[in-house]
């Protein structure tokens, strides 16, 4: 069975109480629980993880490494703007990496439309609420 890690960035724990116009009103359990019934229909593996720290997002990543997961989700909050960290850490696990966003970036602040990460992912999904992780996931489940 494939197993597939998602990962939330920093602020995602708030995702359903902050900015409910752009990020929606589901809490981040909704969005887990929906996201984990998908992978059970497509026969994967899925697991979670959360952190504001982008420290255990790194340690997060490498942790995918060593457990030898065959597939990330990332979607790394503002860490997307601006952290090499997260994307040397994204590029040295050379695992399928996916980089979503709940909110559309590119029409968005201008210091959104920049994405450091996704250079090292296979793709971004971005703009379609929790279907950008869905979506991530069936192309993960067919790779
Ligand atoms: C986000 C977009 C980021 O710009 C923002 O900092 C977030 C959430 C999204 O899912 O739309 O925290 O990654």
């Amino acid at each position: 069975m494939k197993k597939i890690r998602v990962i939330h960035g920093p602020n995602l724990n708030f995702t359903g109480i902050r900015e409910q116009g752009v990020y929606g009103t589901g809490t981040l359990s909704d969005l887990d629980n929906c996201i984990r019934q998908r992978g059970e229909l497509l026969g994967l593996d899925v697991s979670f993880y959360q952190s504001n720290l982008e420290g255990e997002l790194i340690n997060a990543l490498q942790a995918c490494y060593y457990e030898e997961v065959n597939g990330v989700i990332i979607n790394p909050g503002a860490y997307t703007h601006y952290s090499y960290a997260l994307r040397d850490a994204i590029a040295s696990i050379s695992i399928p990496t996916i980089e979503v966003h709940l909110s559309n970036i590119h029409k968005r602040e201008p210091f959104r439309h920049q994405s450091v990460t996704a250079p090292a992912c296979i793709g971004q999904i971005c703009g379609l609420g929790p279907d950008s992780y869905l979506l991530a996931l069936t192309y993960l489940a067919n790779l």
